[in-house]
C-alpha cells in the first residue's frame, strides 16, 4: 500500500506542542492509533511483559524518544525514531539530513547477515593437522549446523562457510579457533550462532582430537557490515559568518585528526554512535553488541582510526562515507516484545533486517556530519548549551513556563549550573515583601 502522504521533511515540527506531533504522525498513515500508543506512550512496554524479559523486575526505565526528520535513505522517505537522553542529536541528524537531502539523500547498503560464531579448541594434538580435517568436514559440519534451526534453513538463512584460525602462542599455549559463517536472515543472531556453535562441539571435538571450550558468537560481525554515503553541495555549508568552503575545509580538517589520532577518533566515533545508538535502542536492539563491533572494527588494522571518511568531489561538494558492522534484528528478541519497538519498525517502513542496517548507518554518517559541522565552526556548547540548559532548569525544580524562561537566563549569563539555576528560582519564588 502506498501512503501518499508519508514525508519525512516536516516544516514547523520542532515548534508544534508534543501532542499535535503526535497528531502528525497518524496522518502520515503508517500508525494506528494503537501503534501510536505503543510508540510514544507511557505503556510501550507494561511491567509484567518487562518481568518476562529479564530478570528480578522491578520497573521500568524510560528515556526520551525524538523523531529525526528529513532523511531520505536510497531515494525513500524515512522518518527515525531516536531514543536518546542527550540533547541536540536529533536536531543535528535532522539538520545534517535536511543538508543531504539537498544533495540526493543517503545512498546505503548492507552486506548479507552472515554472523560469525566461534570455537575454541584447546589442547589440539596437531594444529595443522586438525586445521586439514576441520576443511576436510566442511560440509558434515554445515549439513550439522543446518539441523539447528530449520525455519532459519526454509527462509533462505543457515551456515554458509567456516574458517579455520591458528594461534600458536597465547597465554594458554596454542589451540584453533574454528568459525562457523552464519546466515541470520532478519534476526540479529545471536541465539541461532550461538545454538549452533553449542551443537557443533562434540563433532568439533572427534575431528580434531581437541577440547572445545567456548562456543560463542564474534560481536566483530564484519561480514555483516553496512554502508552509507551522501554528498553536501557546498552551497549548502555556508551559514552565518562561514562562506561553504570554510565550512568543508574545517569538517574534511576535523576528519583527518580523527583518522590520524586514536584520541580524537574515539570521540569521533562516538559522535557517529550517539545516531547509531539512538535507533538501535528504539528499535529493541543490542546496542552494547553494536557498540563492541563498531569500536572492534575501528580498530581492525592495529590502530584505532575513524569509522567514517569525508572529502571533496570533483564538483567541489563535502561528500561523506561511514562503514560499520551492523548486527540488527527485525525478528526475534525484544525487537519482537516490545510493542514500542514494533511501531518504531512500522513507522520507517522497514520490511528486513538490510533495511534497518541502511537507515541507521545513514543517521550515524548525519550525526557525525551534524558534529564536526559544529566543532569545525562555532563549536559544540552553543547550540548544545541551550538545550543543556532546559535540562538544568528541570533539574533545579522549573516548572511549565519557568523552565524556558530560567534557561534563557542561565544561557545569557553564560552559567548553565545547577547551583546558580537553583539561586535564581528560589528568588523567582520568594513570596513578595509588601
Ligand atoms: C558528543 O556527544 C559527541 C561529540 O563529542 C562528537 C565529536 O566530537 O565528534 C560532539
Amino acid at each position: 500500500m502506498v501512503h501518499d502522504n508519508y514525508n519525512s521533511r516536516i516544516p514547523g515540527f520542532y515548534n508544534l506542542p508534543l501532542n499535535e506531533r503526535r497528531v502528525k504522525l497518524l496522518q502520515f498513515g503508517q500508525l494506528s492509533e494503537q501503534d501510536l500508543v505503543a510508540l510514544t506512550g507511557e505503556s510501550g512496554l507494561d511491567a509484567d511483559q518487562a518481568d518476562h524479559m529479564i530478570e528480578n523486575v522491578i520497573g521500568l526505565h524510560t528515556l526520551p524518544l525524538g523523531l529525526a526528520l528529513n532523511f531520505v535513505i536510497n531515494e525513500r522517505q524515512v522518518l527515525v525514531p531516536m531514543a536518546i537522553e542527550e540533547p541536540s542529536v536529533v536536531a543535528g541528524a535532522s539538520f545534517m539530513a535536511k543538508l543531504a537531502r539537498a544533495g540526493g539523500g543517503f545512498s546505503a547498503e548492507a552486506d548479507p547477515p552472515e554472523m560469525i560464531g566461534q570455537l575454541q579448541i584447546l589442547d589440539v594434538p596437531d594444529l595443522d593437522a586438525a586445521e586439514d580435517a576441520l576443511y576436510a568436514e566442511k560440509e558434515h559440519l554445515l549439513s550439522e549446523a543446518a539441523k539447528v534451526d530449520p525455519l532459519l534453513q526454509e527462509l533462505g538463512g543457515g551456515p554458509r562457510d567456516i574458517e579455520v584460525r591458528k594461534f600458536s602462542q597465547s597465554a594458554v599455549g596454542s589451540f584453533l579457533v574454528l568459525h562457523l559463517i552464519y546466515d541470520v536472515r532478519d534476526a540479529m543472531g545471536a541465539n541461532a550462532v550461538n545454538t549452533a556453535a553449542e551443537r557443533l562441539a562434540p563433532l568439533v571435538e572427534s575431528i580434531t582430537g581437541g577440547e572445545v571450550h567456548l562456543r560463542i558468537l564474534s560481536n566483530l560481525a564484519d561480514r555483516r557490515l553496512a554502508r552509507a554515503r551522501c554528498m553536501v553541495p557546498l552551497s549548502e555549508l555556508a551559514f552565518k559568518d562561514y562562506s561553504g568552503n570554510e565550512v568543508l575545509q574545517g569538517v574534511i580538517a576535523a576528519w583527518a585528526f580523527a583518522a590520524a589520532d586514536p584520541y580524537r577518533a574515539a570521540t569521533h566515533n562516538k559522535g557517529i554512535m550517539n545516531g547509531v545508538d539512538a535507533v538501535v535502542i528504539a528499535t529493541g536492539n543490542d546496542w552494547r553488541a553494536i557498540e563492541a563491533g563498531a569500536h572492534a572494527y575501528a580498530a581492525r588494522d592495529g590502530r584505532y582510526t575513524s569509522l567514517s571518511t569525508w572529502g571533496k568531489d570533483d564538483q567541489g561538494n563535502l561528500v561523506g562515507s561511514l562503514e560499520m558492522p551492523l548486527a540488527v534484528g527485525i525478528v526475534g528478541g525484544a525487537t519482537r516484545v516490545h510493542p514500542g519497538a514494533r511501531a518504531a519498525l512500522k513507522l520507517m517502513r522497514v520490511h528486513t533486517a538490510a533495511e534497518l542496517a541502511e537507515i541507521i548507518v545513514s543517521v550515524g554518517l548525519a550525526q557525525n556530519l551534524a558534529a564536526l559541522r559544529a566543532l569545525a565552526t562555532e563549536g559544540i556548547q552553543r547550540g548544545h548549551m541551550s538545550l543543556h540548559a532546559r535540562q538544568v532548569a528541570i533539574a533545579a525544580g522549573a516548572r511549565d513556563e519557568q523552565i524556558n524562561r530560567l534557561a534563557q537566563q542561565l544561557v545569557a549569563e553564560g552559567t548553565v549550573r545547577i547551583d546558580r539555576a537553583e539561586r535564581i528560582l528560589d528568588q523567582w519564588n520568594q513570596p513578595e515583601e509588601n
